[in-house]
């Protein structure tokens, strides 16, 4: 088979790496992909948004099946275009996508068919959310309606911030139009997991669960970010958790997107916190989770692109989804001042010590290749992810392997899995 990725982060090398191993395939590409994709595939300097050249390129390449990481293209309605033009393709379609590109539409869909949420109104207009939250409780969650690269949820403590966000995302538009409507949500408390699921429009298979680190500097401080760092399982994921999730939450989803002639083929990602009062969606993701796919691909058995084959032929009640059972942790190497302004292209040293190394993946999410040199090409530069038999050897692993790599103004969280030390 022919297959195409389309996306260029840490994620997509992970789904390239992981394709790749598949005996199906004999030629990958990967639009427009990065320096470490190279590797895998041959990288086409196509954008992710660039939907009829993909597409033109696809039939040009007769492409047996292409695969979208990314969230943008997916809410923009990639897969209709592909569809259209008679190719296959993994992936929900823009009337699907909406449970990631719509918190609004989101929060409905889940008090329509009771999914255990935070208790929430939406808002299009900024002097009635304003009138709202002079009766609310604080701390309260203010959450853009729309894609916001992570960063269009705001937590105010009290009123004055909470204004001041109303302004941020409404007036002042700071995520554009994602900013045209506006979720007001209770604060909720507990611990956060990622659980990433394989979806054929009526069967829904989990993958094993995982937990991300979101902001920029040790102890959460700092900046919201697409993610520092993530391991795999959570602990704090148990067997009780799993099946409340199993009969609330999982094919309650699948089923209502059905239920509402929005048939929902893909990657759905569950964004849950563990509360007091069970187990909540904080959010849905259209797509696999970026650094998740890190931690989750590498201890996957199956073959890749099998799954992605269900999905697509609605025949995913035929796979058994099988993990490892050991443990994987990943950490992100960023470029100093990342997520607000860094410098690119400093040289990368180090990846040469990976080489045929066992457990252990270096995925590249912002390199470029400069006369045979990676060379560092955005703010998240590199996922390093080891394998362990539990999550601290994966983490004692991860950490040395770091040690591995240098470039100049290299920054990582030094406390990616601290929390596995409650346990
Ligand atoms: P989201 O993009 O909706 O996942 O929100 C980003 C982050 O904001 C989440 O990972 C949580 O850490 C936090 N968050 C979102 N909604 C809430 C909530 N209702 N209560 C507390 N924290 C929240
Ligand atoms: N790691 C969070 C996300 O991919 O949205």
């Amino acid at each position: 088979m022919k297959v195409l990725i389309v996306g260029s982060g840490g994620r997509e090398h992970a789904i390239a790496w992981k394709t790749a191993q598949s005996p199906k395939v004999e030629k990958l590409y990967c639009a427009p992909g990065n320096g470490g994709i190279e590797e895998y595939a041959e990288c086409v300097p196509i954008g992710a948004m660039e939907f009829e050249k993909l597409a033109a390129f696809a039939k040009e390449k007769e492409i047996d099946l292409t695969v979208v990481g990314m969230d943008d293209p997916l809410v923009g309605g990639i897969v209709d275009v592909f569809e259209r033009e008679g190719l296959r393709v993994f992936g929900p379609r823009r009337n699907a996508a909406i449970l990631e590109g719509s918190k609004a539409f989101s929060k409905d869909l889940m008090k329509k068919y009771g999914i255990p949420t935070a208790a929430y109104e939406n808002f299009d207009d900024p002097k009635k959310a304003l009138a709202y939250l002079e009766h609310a409780d604080f701390p309260i969650v203010l959450k853009a309606d729309g894609l916001a690269l992570g960063k269009g949820v705001l937590i105010c403590n009290t009123l004055e911030e909470a204004k001041e966000g109303v302004k941020t995302i409404m007036e002042d538009k700071q995520f554009g139009s994602a900013g045209n409507r506006m979720v007001i949500e209770e604060f909720m408390t507990g611990r956060e997991v990622s659980v990433l699921s394989f979806v054929d429009g009526k069967t829904i298979k989990c993958m094993t669960s995982a937990q991300d680190h979101k902001r920029a500097l040790d102890g959460d401080q700092g900046l919201n970010t697409g993610g520092m760092g993530t391991f795999s399982p959570s602990p704090f994921y148990t067997k009780e958790v799993d099946a409340f999730c199993q009969e609330h939450i999982y094919q309650a989803t699948v089923d209502a997107m059905a239920a509402e002639g929005r048939r929902f083929q893909g990657v759905i990602f569950f964004g849950l916190m563990l509360t007091e009062k069970g187990p909540k969606v904080l959010e849905f993701n259209a797509r696999f989770g970026d650094p998740e796919a890190q931690v989750v691909l590498p201890r996957m058995k199956n073959d890749i692109v099998e799954v992605f084959e269900a999905c697509v032929d609605g025949t995913l009640d035929q796979i058994d989804l099988e993990f490892e059972d050991n443990a994987a942790v990943c950490v992100v190497l960023a470029s100093g001042g990342y997520p607000v302004a860094y410098e690119k292209g400093y040289p990368i040293h180090g990846l040469e010590n990976f080489k045929g190394k066992e457990g252990y993946y270096v995925f590249h999410a912002g390199t470029k290749l400069v006369d045979g040199q990676f060379v560092t090409n955005g703010g998240r530069v590199l996922g390093v992810t080891a394998t362990g038999e539990d999550l601290k050897t994966a983490r004692a692993n991860a950490y040395e392997a770091v040690k591995l790599i240098d470039f100049e103004k290299a920054y990582c969280r030094s406390d990616i899995g601290k929390a596995i030390d409650e346990i």
